[in-house]
């Protein structure tokens, strides 16, 4: 029996499953696998290349797809967002940063608005921008987002706002999803579907190499910490409020805790970062992923995670 959502509806999708948007790994590729195993797929945006965007909207080859930015990034190349609704794209998603100047131009577009969110109070504040779908996404999350709040209590705190607010926002759940486990319980609290980045960033079709893939996955839930040493390093200007859960390393267990001595001694350790990204050294360069790293044992095709997902969370909700 197919799990049957507001969100699978809403998207006209076979299974309740989102790719998370992750710059960098997200690509068009990808994006499409997830789309054609009955989920949804979303280009990660990232950083603001533009013709990196246009090829990854090229990969897709026409099929249906959304694409999620970085908003306080998407703030200094507002280009962007142009591109991406010229590409009727199913839905565009925002995350990090003030939504709000960017919402009636897609609205305008008649193209969809999903928010990221970490807290309750933003939740509040994406309802009143308007958003279709909020994406609740806890700290054990892979990448950037908040220390605040757990997905285990985000989701259902989230998903009794919308229910006394606005019952037709759809609400899905991010972070610590990897298998139909994950998809189960975030339908049983409440959710209308996951959005999931770490298991997908394990795929064959990711934009990502094989020896950071398989490193990752030889990596526990143990393993990852939240920080904001990788961004100083890596010269990614993010706002403050924002860390990003990793793996952690040398370069990690080094710097942790410790920003202003790192901000001291920054060109030196930029310089060596750079030296090491060549050389993929994984003492100093690391992966992005989330607790979830630990239940993720394998690189396989994204339709094949799509759909075990699917029909392991459908076997859980009918016992
Ligand atoms: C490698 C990586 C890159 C990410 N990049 C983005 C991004 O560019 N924009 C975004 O909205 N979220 C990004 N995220 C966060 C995801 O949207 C999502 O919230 C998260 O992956 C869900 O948790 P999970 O990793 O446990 O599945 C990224 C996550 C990962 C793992």
């Amino acid at each position: 029996m197919p799990l049957n959502t507001r969100l699978t509806e809403f998207f006209g999708i076979q299974h309740p499953i989102l790719l998370a948007p992750m710059a960098e790994a997200s690509g068009g590729r990808l994006a499409a696998a997830v789309t054609a195993a009955g989920g949804l797929g979303l280009i990660g945006g990232g950083y603001g290349d533009a013709d990196w965007l246009q090829r990854e909207f090229d990969e897709t080859q026409g099929s249906r797809v959304g694409v999620g930015f970085i908003t306080w990034s998407l703030a200094s190349n507002p280009e962007l967002l142009e591109l991406a609704l010229a590409r009727r794209p199913v839905t565009i998603m925002l995350s990090f940063g003030d939504p709000t100047k960017f919402a009636d131009r897609i609205r305008r577009a008649n193209v969809p608005l999903t928010l990221q969110v970490q807290t309750l109070d933003q939740a509040r504040r994406a309802l009143d921008t308007g958003a279709e779908i909020i994406v609740a996404q806890g700290g054990e999350a892979g990448g950037h987002g908040m220390s605040a709040r757990s997905t285990f209590t985000l989701v259902p705190d989230v998903v009794d706002l919308v229910a006394e607010q606005s019952a037709k926002t759809r609400v899905v759940a991010a972070g610590g999803v990897a298998d139909g486990r994950g998809l189960a319980a975030a339908l049983a609290l409440g959710a209308d579907g996951v959005l999931v980045g770490t298991r997908l960033w394990a795929s064959t079709e990711a934009l990502v190499t094989p020896q950071a893939q398989q490193r990752a996955i030889r990596a526990g839930g143990d393993d990852t910490v939240r920080t904001r040493v990788y961004d100083l390093v890596r010269q990614r200007d993010w706002p403050d409020e924002y860390d990003a859960r990793l793996i952690t390393n040398s370069l990690i267990e080094t710097w942790h805790g410790k920003d202003s001595e790192l901000v001291a001694r920054l060109p030196e350790t930029v310089s060596a970062f750079q030296k090491a990204l060549t050389a993929q050294d994984f003492d100093v360069v690391t992966q992005l992923v989330g607790e979830a790293i630990g239940l993720v044992h394998d690189v396989r095709p994204a339709a094949d995670i799509v759909r075990e997902m699917a029909s392991d969370a459908t076997r859980i909700l009918n016992q």
